[in-house]
């Protein structure tokens, strides 16, 4: 039997086979139930011992070389079409990121984490607060109790309690400050942290909106006194506006929770319509400060007979404001994708005080 026919007429078709559906369709010709040489292998039976000797090796042969063939077609088929489709999919890793058509950080956002990068130099950590309170965090425990004028003048959100529950109602934050206590209760004196957060005051016009950010911070110590304040809020200034020569004012003032206490104006000048700070002949409040009260200590459960310590809280939106020159308070809580692309900040930027804030 010559099969030397065979092995060329179907080595030659799988060569010629351009995709796996024509190599099955060869396969099925010649290996398939009824293939070319399936049938020859049938003819066996009806050989001579003799012939069968030689015949059938010769076939088996074949089988196996039309096998392989065909398994080597299919795997170099299958290396074209991905070398095909990395082609076309190629992607340069070595490309740098476009963060500014991805999205932008916002102001409140950068103005955050440039003052928790000041702060953290200084020595202060960062904790947080709930925003729904108990009267007694927000209020009692900071020396401010029922009928104080605070507590009508800070237009505070109430909430309702459930259907026959009598106990006070919670309120939306009004201030940062009852992180103050939450901090002491938790860990004590001596104590140095910042805590960054969402108020909320019934309040609507061009420098004020219901919700908005204040920064808290504090530090209790033996020996604390309001020239730590001065220095530390000083320090401050003078990292977060990037301008020499910023120039800041204590003035008398008062809050139910610090003794003595002190507003803190920062030197500016309008010409032109046109804030500028650290010259010129005006001055700008910035923020609250002052000796924490010996009756908020007392709630926070540190003894003021051994303990002192400072607290200060100011807007992070009207620093933010005040830094990048951003007229109108409404606008940062709007969500104009316009304006977050005018006044946001590249994604990858991170502030930190060694590397640069705002750069
Ligand atoms: N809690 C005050 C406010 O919201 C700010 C303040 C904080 C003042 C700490 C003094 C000390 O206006």
């Amino acid at each position: 039997m010559d099969l030397s026919d065979l092995r060329g007429k179907y080595l030659g078709q799988i060569g010629d086979a351009a995709d796996e559906a024509s190599l099955e369709a060869v396969r099925v010709a010649a290996l398939g139930k009824k293939g070319e040489v399936s049938l020859k292998m049938r003819e066996l039976g009806k050989m001579t011992p003799e012939e069968r000797q030689t015949a059938g090796p010769a076939l088996n042969a074949l089988k196996d070389e039309l096998n392989n063939a065909i398994a080597a077609g299919k795997a170099s088929l299958a290396d074209a079409a991905l070398a095909e489709r990395l082609k076309t999919e190629w992607l340069d890793v070595t490309l740098s990121p476009r963060p500014t058509q991805q999205g932008s950080i916002h102001p409140v956002s950068q103005v955050t984490e440039e003052v928790t990068a000041i702060f953290g130099e200084l020595g202060f950590g960062v904790k947080e607060g709930p925003q729904i309170e108990t009267d007694w965090y927000n209020f009692d425990a900071l020396n401010i109790p029922a009928e104080h004028p605070t507590r009508t003048e800070m237009d505070t959100f109430y909430m309702k309690r459930g259907e026959g529950d009598d106990r006070p109602p919670h309120v939306l934050r009004t201030h940062t400050s009852p992180v103050q206590i939450r901090g002491m209760l938790n860990d004590g004196a001596p104590a140095r942290f910042i805590c960054p957060g969402r108020v909320y005051r019934a309040d609507y016009d061009q420098t004020h909106t219901p919700m908005f950010h204040q920064l808290e911070g504090l530090a209790i110590d033996k020996d604390i006194s309001m020239a730590n304040l001065k220095w530390c809020l000083e320090e401050f200034c003078r990292a977060f506006f990037e301008v020499e020569g910023i120039e800041l004012r204590f003035r008398a003032s008062h809050f139910p929770f610090t003794e003595p206490s002190a507003e803190v104006d920062i030197r500016c000048s309008w010409g032109g319509g046109q804030l500028k700070i650290g010259a010129g002949d005006d001055w700008m409040e910035i923020l609250g400060s002052g000796m924490i009260h010996p009756k908020v200590l007392q709630a926070g459960g540190i003894d003021p007979d051994q303990w002192q310590g400072f607290a200060f809280g100011m807007g992070i939106d009207r620093l933010a404001m005040l830094k990048y020159g951003i007229p109108d308070l409404r606008a940062f809580f709007d969500s104009d994708l316009r304006w977050l692309k005018h006044y946001g900040f590249a994604a990858l930027d991170v502030p930190t005080a060694h590397g640069g804030l705002s750069a």
